[in-house]
């Protein structure tokens, strides 16, 4: 895949030795200034718009993230937490399959409860009223399979054949939606306008005579929204026009976008050599800090690449060899002690960290581009790594 990163912004002129060695660092502006766009779609589209958790869960920004949204949609029990301990406003709970002895938890935290399937809202039938009974109040989902690809690539396609990831438009009867108050529909991955146009054009038709019984529809993640070349005034339309026309509520739920080009991970090369290519070892592990890039895979772009110079190959310090982050063009040759830092490394990445070979876990910092304040969030030690193994 393709690194979606745009310019570096003001990290340009961020100095790279004003913080521990690997770190985050998020600029809060930049986070301000994508939120800000996505408030202007809220407002102007008459949509709800949640912070999908999954995605950025940086919650010493949760209040910021309140200034401007409705509120977050989580991933299961843990993220429900997370919200109701940091975040406000709306909660959206959506997962493949619950567990039932997470689900009273889920249900009283939550104001949306998303299921996989009309079987498991049958199942949880028992669990659902007794909630109720005790006074709850919240609102039944059900994800739908569009069974309309459109990601690029398989692994982010919840279309694809066989995908355990929501309930076959085609399979869907009036009688599935007894007791449920909204459809959820996720299929998009880092996309444009087009794809989800095309989407709604091809769920519509089979969704008619369905929607006026339902309160709300939820668009799921995915809108690269706030990328410079997204076509906002059509999604604004859009969303208006299915409120409109179904007289439903409309959520969003994007994720990368509320953090997109918003943050870099800094580290330091370690230590460097030619093996028929220039090699560089950096505390950043593929791996461990930006685990997509051997996912997806793709390559982050590197703050103040080159267009000529010497190239490198840029690994981590784990024991993978396929540990590469990939081979950037430096003007000189990096030595050890040589700060780095790759972009657009807030989203996915920092939720994504692990120590495997006991490598360290990046510091978090928070950096506000206006008034250059630079504020160390966390820095975790070897008690982080020892404490999650027994
Ligand atoms: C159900 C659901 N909602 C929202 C998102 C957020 O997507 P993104 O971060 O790409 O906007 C995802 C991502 O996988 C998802 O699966």
């Amino acid at each position: 895949m393709e690194t979606q990163a745009g310019d570096p912004g003001a990290f340009a002129r961020f100095d790279l030795g004003r913080v521990p060695s690997p770190c985050f660092v998020v600029d809060e502006q930049a986070i301000r200034r994508n939120l800000a766009v996505l408030k202007d779609v809220r407002d102007r589209g008459g949509a709800q718009v949640l912070l999908a958790l999954k995605a950025f869960s940086m919650w010493s920004l949760a209040d910021v993230v309140a200034e401007y949204l409705d509120g977050v949609c989580a991933s299961g029990l843990w993220e429900a937490r997370l919200a109701r301990e940091h975040y406000h406003g709306h909660l959206t709970t959506y997962s493949p399959a619950y567990r039932r002895e997470d689900l009273p938890e889920i249900l009283a935290l939550s104001d949306s409860v998303i299921f996989n399937s009309p079987d498991q809202i049958a199942r949880f039938r028992d669990v659902i009223e007794t909630a109720r009974a005790g006074g709850q109040v919240f609102d039944i989902g059900l994800r739908l399979n569009p069974e309309h690809s459109e990601a690029e690539v398989a692994k982010y396609d919840p279309c694809q054949l066989g995908s355990r990831l929501g309930f076959p438009v085609s399979q869907l009867k009036p009688e599935h939606l007894d007791g449920v108050d909204g459809l959820h529909v996720h299929a998009l991955c880092e996309q444009g306008f087009d794809p989800l146009q095309r989407i709604w054009a091809s769920l519509e038709p089979k969704l008619e005579g369905l929607l006026p019984g339902l309160k709300w529809l939820n668009l799921g993640g995915g809108h690269h929204v706030t990328r410079a070349d997204y076509r906002r005034e059509d999604l604004i339309g859009l969303l208006r026009t299915i409120a409109e026309r179904h007289g439903v509520q409309v959520y969003i739920e994007p994720g990368e976008a509320i953090a997109l080009d918003a943050g870099i991970l800094v580290g330091e090369i370690l230590d460097t050599f030619d093996n028929g290519l220039h090699v560089a070892i950096s505390d950043i592990s593929a791996t461990c800090h930006m685990p997509d890039v051997i996912e997806a895979p793709y390559r982050p772009a590197l703050l103040g690449e080159r267009e000529a110079g010497v190239s490198v190959r840029i690994g981590g310090p784990s024991c993978l060899a396929g540990d590469i982050i990939g081979d950037y063009v430096f003007a000189t040759a990096p030595t050890p002690g040589t700060r780095i830092a790759f972009l657009d490394q807030a989203h996915y990445s920092m939720v994504k960290t692990n120590t495997f070979n006991g490598v360290p876990l990046p510091a978090i910092a928070l950096w506000d581009s206006e008034s250059d304040v630079l504020t160390m969030v966390r820095e975790f030690d070897y008690t982080d790594f020892r404490d999650r193994l027994s």
